[in-house]
């Protein structure tokens, strides 16, 4: 099973990026950890640019993608129209408890459109999103 973790802007920070928020680990050790747990074919791609997470997620012929989209989960309604249009199942992840933080933080124009959402579990966010997938095998 194929599946596809897609980053937005700022997750390439993560490790020094408001680690009283997301903590002190890159996404990429993680990533490692994560690939040496699963059977799955697992990959990675990361982008500040809105276009460029489009492109991938339009041309992904993946079982499934984890999306974290970091700030464009509340503002990209071109995101939330690219995860309406394709095929390929789409998790919504974040490391932070949304819910909790500022208003602007509290809609997702994302969360319609995906199969399910986690977050608030720090990195494990993304390991609970592939034992979606794991699980529920097409
Ligand atoms: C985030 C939450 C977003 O609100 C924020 O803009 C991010 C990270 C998270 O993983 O908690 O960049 O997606």
């Amino acid at each position: 099973m194929k599946i596809l973790i897609v980053n937005g802007p700022n997750l390439n920070l993560l490790g020094t990026r408001e680690p009283q928020i997301y903590g002190n680990h890159s996404f990429e050790t993680y990533f490692e950890e994560l690939k040496s747990k699963t059977t799955c074919d697992l990959s990675y791609f990361q982008s500040n640019v809105e276009g460029e997470l489009i492109n991938v997620l339009q041309q992904s012929n993946h079982d499934g993608i984890i999306l974290n989209a970091g700030g464009y989960t509340h503002t990209s309604v071109a995101l939330r129209d690219c995860i309406a249009a394709i095929e390929v199942p789409v998790v919504e992840v974040h490391l932070s408890n949304v819910t909790k933080r500022e208003e602007f933080r509290h809609t997702s124009l994302i969360s319609p459109v995906a199969v399910g959402c986690v977050f608030g579990f720090g990195l494990e966010s993304y390991r609970l999103a592939l034992n979606y997938f794991e699980t529920n095998k097409r």
